[in-house]
């Protein structure tokens, strides 16, 4: 049976308003419905995906651009984290974002550009780290962020002041301590934007866009998005395997932390009304520290030649992170496909 035209233009109409609607939608809401967590949009999903040759390696190589994501003046993973932090800190009636990091920290400008965006105030604890090009942007970045900056020689000597931060804060706001946020972003409440990617990458598999990949590469620089992609592959039903390249040796990054982070999320979701049975085990993926180098920011030749091999590749690395994971991509040739997470979303403006 055919409708009038006036009715099929309010059916039409309707439709476009549902659609137009299901885009602020996260899948998380969608598959776990009822569930308490409040989420913002601060980026457009899914994030593309294609296959790449890369020279020398012979498994079937995919790149999922992360570094698409962000509708602000950064990009990368640590925006999907603040689409579901900036309302967690509002919903806890904070005006304030207290995070630590290095002094190039990706993280602590994605929170005080996006946190400033949705009047939260940022103030980062940043530690020393080897200085090159890419963090003397950063720090120039970070300065004209307008976030409030500490620095420290040591994670030990930003410990010792982290009391003193936090009461100085708490004066200026009425006694009211600031929403504080691990290096990385990487709390339960962060974690939950990498689950949200994995049921991304689900529903691309889906749609027939890429093939279900055997493993998923991506850098591992405080846990949180390793540990988000092993709790949503599962929640998803995907088979395929989580390998971290750990790139920080500033604190514990392990198979044991990240499955405790994945566990962390899983309980938050039950907390907040969703019916997750899952348990992760540090045998549920791979942690592999052996791309890192000297420490946290040093250079690597391998990293290097991965940069300049990311020109050809046409993603856009940095060398703290993504280089020396891209690196592990093609010295490793793993049994494919293969799928390469591209984190760094570096924007022009900032
Ligand atoms: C560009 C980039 N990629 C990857 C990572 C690692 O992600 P995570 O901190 O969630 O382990 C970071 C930050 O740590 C980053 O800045």
């Amino acid at each position: 049976m055919h409708g009038s035209s006036s009715e099929n233009g309010a059916l039409a109409r309707t439709i476009r308003v549902v659609c137009v609607y299901r885009v602020g939608v996260p899948r998380l809401h969608d598959r776990f419905p009822g569930v308490d967590l409040p989420h913002i949009d601060l980026g457009v999903s899914p994030t593309p995906v294609r296959p790449v040759a890369i020279p020398g390696v012979g498994s079937e190589v995919w790149v999922k651009d992360e570094g698409r994501f962000g509708s602000g003046g950064w990009g990368g993973n640590k925006v999907r984290k603040l689409e579901w932090i900036i309302p967690e800190a509002h919903r806890r009636g904070k005006d304030t974002l207290f995070t630590v990091g290095g002094i190039g920290t990706h993280w602590g400008l994605a929170a005080a550009l996006y946190g400033r965006e949705h009047g939260l105030r940022t103030v980062l604890g940043l530690v020393d780290q080897p200085i090159d090009e890419h963090v003397r942007d950063q720090q120039r970045a970070l300065h004209a962020s307008g976030a409030v900056i500490h620095r420290y020689r040591s994670v030990a000597r930003l410990k010792l002041a982290a009391p003193a931060i936090l009461a100085r804060e708490a004066l200026r706001s009425a006694g009211r301590l600031p929403y504080y946020l691990p290096a990385g972003g990487s709390s339960p409440v962060g974690t939950l934007g990498y689950v949200e990617t994995a049921f991304e990458l689900a529903d691309q598999i889906a749609a027939g866009d890429l093939p279900e990949p055997a493993t998923v590469v991506a850098a591992v620089g405080s846990g949180g998005t390793a540990a988000g992609l092993v709790l949503g592959l599962r929640l998803a039903g995907l088979r395929t395997r989580v390998l971290g390249i750990v790139v920080n040796d500033s604190f514990r990054l392990d198979a044991v932390t990240v499955a405790r982070l994945a566990n962390g999320t899983a309980e938050l979701l039950r907390d907040r009304g969703a019916a997750v049975g899952a348990v992760i085990t540090p045998d549920d993926l791979v942690a592999d520290a052996g791309w890192m180098g000297a420490t946290y920011g040093a250079s690597t030749p391998e990293g290097t030649a991965a940069l300049e091999l990311a020109g050809l590749l046409g993603v856009d690395l940095e060398p703290v992170y993504t280089a020396k994971t891209l690196a592990a991509v093609c010295a490793l040739d793993l049994a494919g496909p293969v799928l390469f997470l591209a984190t760094h979303g570096p924007r022009s403006a900032v």
